[in-house]
């Protein structure tokens, strides 16, 4: 990293223990030389996330993700690297040295800091303008019009921007902000004649990111005036396609679905209700990032937008984004009412209960809205639904998911069975999904297989498998146990190693152990900006599964551990050198006489 010295970060790094970091913010158990929990980067039941005292490092074996104490931060904070360093710094204790000659990464990272600053200050400028005499319409408009309680206009931190044009310029002026980054905070407008609040006579709805900090806002007329809602514009700590509102108390539910709405009402009238697990999308249409977002905290998605046509065709959209993120969807039906905040006001909490446990399966819901397109007493059009539905289930490749579908569609629309599963089988060889099917299928199995091996384009044969199973191994253990690498190094160069990432993290354990010690954590930190490379490095790192630990391992057995790995990464080459030199004679019995000598080698732990 440009800003900070090598040092400096591994200073940060070794005064921060992962496992109490991680701690803070995750229940985890101790199994063994590990500790255990639930990941918070996908959504899981049973804990796959691991934290290694002794590496120093996180792995999840659910997802994936994985590094060292800096990156958990910078993926569970969302920081910059910069950030995390100068949090964790913090919480040691150590000074870190000041920004003078400010590079591009460090004064963005100062500007965003600003930036939280100045919406954290003018949240609490709204709040309180809400609370003061001013105010009063306001706090009516929220108690009596929306039928807020104190606790949750304070919960969600409402407030109220007055009437007059800038009020909130000269307090943050006041507080010390320079123009320029209260301009970029968008909360205040520039032009030639004048400046003015962006917010006036409206009441006020900080939208806060997953992590609670305040990133912008939305202001609601009080009565029938346009726009209706005007929001923050985009700015360097507002990306409208990756907030979901709500989401900050959302996550920490504990239940298992997330309720995706429409608006910033709904949300705050169903947490008030006890649905503290609804989010919404706010001013721009729901979008792959929101709907990983999501991945990260739930497998369930309940879509409870409004039941007008617009809400209808938000949900359509919505069905395949939230599917490719790998989340169940459900559909909520209102019956006929508006939103989930006029239904709740309407029908009570726990008619909404029960409309949550009855929510319709999204397929069975896209059915539905095509059959409302129809008029089923005509017999033509009735025919053209059945066909329309026929092609709709052969989305289901799958052919057990796919019958079931059909069985559920046959029941729901009272079609005979038999007549609609021969249709669908039929229009879906027609159709040639099956050769979609097999060329997708055909790429999945060939991408299992690289993630598997963790390595670009592996060569044939078992010599080359258990050349790779032996570099991982070696790595794995070179960086928690100095001493192997120091046994193993004699025997095996870089250039040894599988080109790309083996390599590359065997060249920096060598390099690390020159200078000191190396350490998994380290070793973590050679890919910051390339998270699928440090995927990759995690499971590398944590390879030694299979194995007894090292710790567990008597010299003898370790020894022979070594001895068969080196062997086999040699022997590796060998036999890629014989295929090379076709029918060289001479070089043929070179290599033979090099390989008698491979059984000999012997690789022995502890001299010096
Ligand atoms: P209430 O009338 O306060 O109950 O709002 P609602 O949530 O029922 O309103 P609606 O369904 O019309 O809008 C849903 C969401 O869309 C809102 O929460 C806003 O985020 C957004 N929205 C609605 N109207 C506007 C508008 O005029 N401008 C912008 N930028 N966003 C809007
Ligand atoms: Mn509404």
């Amino acid at each position: 990293m440009p800003r900070y010295s090598e040092e400096t970060i591994a200073q940060v790094r070794e005064a921060n223990d992962i496992v109490d970091v991680i701690g803070q913010h995750i229940k985890l158990t101790k199994k063994g030389a590990n500790y255990f929990g639930l990941c918070p980067f996908h959504g899981e039941k049973t804990p796959s996330f691991s934290v290694s005292p002794q590496k120093q490092i996180y792995y999840c074996f659910g997802c994936g993700a994985g590094g060292n104490v800096i990156n958990f931060l910078m993926e569970y904070e969302n920081m910059s690297f910069t950030e995390a360093l100068r949090s964790l710094a913090d919480r040691a204790g150590i000074a870190l040295p000041e920004a003078g000659d400010s590079g591009e990464q460090f004064g963005m990272s100062a500007l965003k800091r600003k930036l939280y600053d100045i919406n954290k200050d003018a949240a609490y400028f709204y709040y309180d303008r809400l609370k003061s005499r001013e105010g009063a319409q306001g706090l009516e408009y929220f108690r009596d019009k929306r039928r807020l309680s104190d606790r949750t206009i304070t919960h969600f931190g409402l407030g109220y921007a007055g009437k007059q044009r800038s009020e909130l310029y000269e307090f943050l002026k006041g507080k010390g902000y320079d123009d320029e980054s209260i301009k970029t905070s968008g909360l205040v407008i520039f032009d030639e004649q004048r400046i003015s609040d962006r917010f006036w006579n409206r009441v006020m709805f900080p939208i806060m990111d997953q992590n609670s900090r305040v990133v912008g806002f939305g202001g609601r007329v009080m009565g029938d005036g346009q726009p209706k809602y005007l929001n923050s514009p985009e700015t360097p700590i507002f990306d409208k396609s990756s907030v979901l509102y709500g989401l900050n108390f959302a996550r920490k539910s504990r239940k298992p679905q997330l309720l995706l709405c429409e608006g910033y009402m709904d949300v705050i009238a169903l947490h008030q209700t006890g649905f503290t697990n609804a989010v919404a999308s706010l001013g721009t249409a729901f979008n792959e990032k929101h709907a990983r977002l999501l991945r990260r905290y739930t497998e369930e998605v309940i879509l409870t937008q409004d039941s007008d046509e617009a809400g209808i065709k938000a949900k359509l959209r919505a069905f395949p984004i939230l599917r490719d993120a790998g989340l169940n969807v459900r559909v909520l039906d209102m019956k006929g009412h508006k939103d989930p905040d006029e239904f709740i006001k309407e029908e009570g909490a726990e008619a909404y209960e029960a409309l949550i446990r009855g929510a319709k399966n999204a397929f069975m819901y896209e059915t539905g809205v095509i059959r409302d397109r129809y008029d089923l007493s005509d017999p033509a059009m009735k025919t053209r639904f059945y066909e329309e539905l026929a092609d709709k289930l052969c989305m289901f490749t799958e052919s057990l998911e796919r019958d079931n579908y059909i069985q559920a569609v046959s029941h729901e629309y009272m079609i005979n069975y038999e007549e609609l599963k021969k249709l669908v089988e039929y229009r879906f060889l027609k159709s040639g999904v099956r050769q979609k099917e097999r060329i997708r299928d055909e790429k999945q199995r060939e991408e299992t297989e690289k993630r598997a091996v963790r390595m670009e384009a592996p060569h044939e044969g078992r010599s080359e498998n258990a050349s790779l199973k032996a570099q991982r191994l070696l790595i794995a253990w070179g960086c928690s146990d100095h001493e192997v690498l120091r046994s193993v190094r004699t025997y095996l160069e870089p250039s040894d190693f599988n080109e790309g990432i083996m390599r590359e993290l065997y060249e920096e354990l060598l390099r690390e152990s020159d200078e000191g010690e190396a350490s998994a954590s380290r070793l973590m930190e050679l890919y910051p900006d390339d998270e699928e490379k440090r995927m990759q490095a995690g499971l590398i790192i944590n390879s030694d599964s299979g194995y007894k630990s090292l710790q567990d391992m008597k010299r003898q057995e370790l020894e022979k551990a070594l001895t068969t790995a080196v062997q086999s990464i040699r022997a590796c080459i060998l036999d890629r050198e014989t295929e090379a030199c076709g029918d060289d004679i001479l070089k043929l019995q070179e290599l033979f006489r090099k390989k008698k000598e491979l059984e000999k080698l012997h690789v022995s732990v502890g001299k010096t």
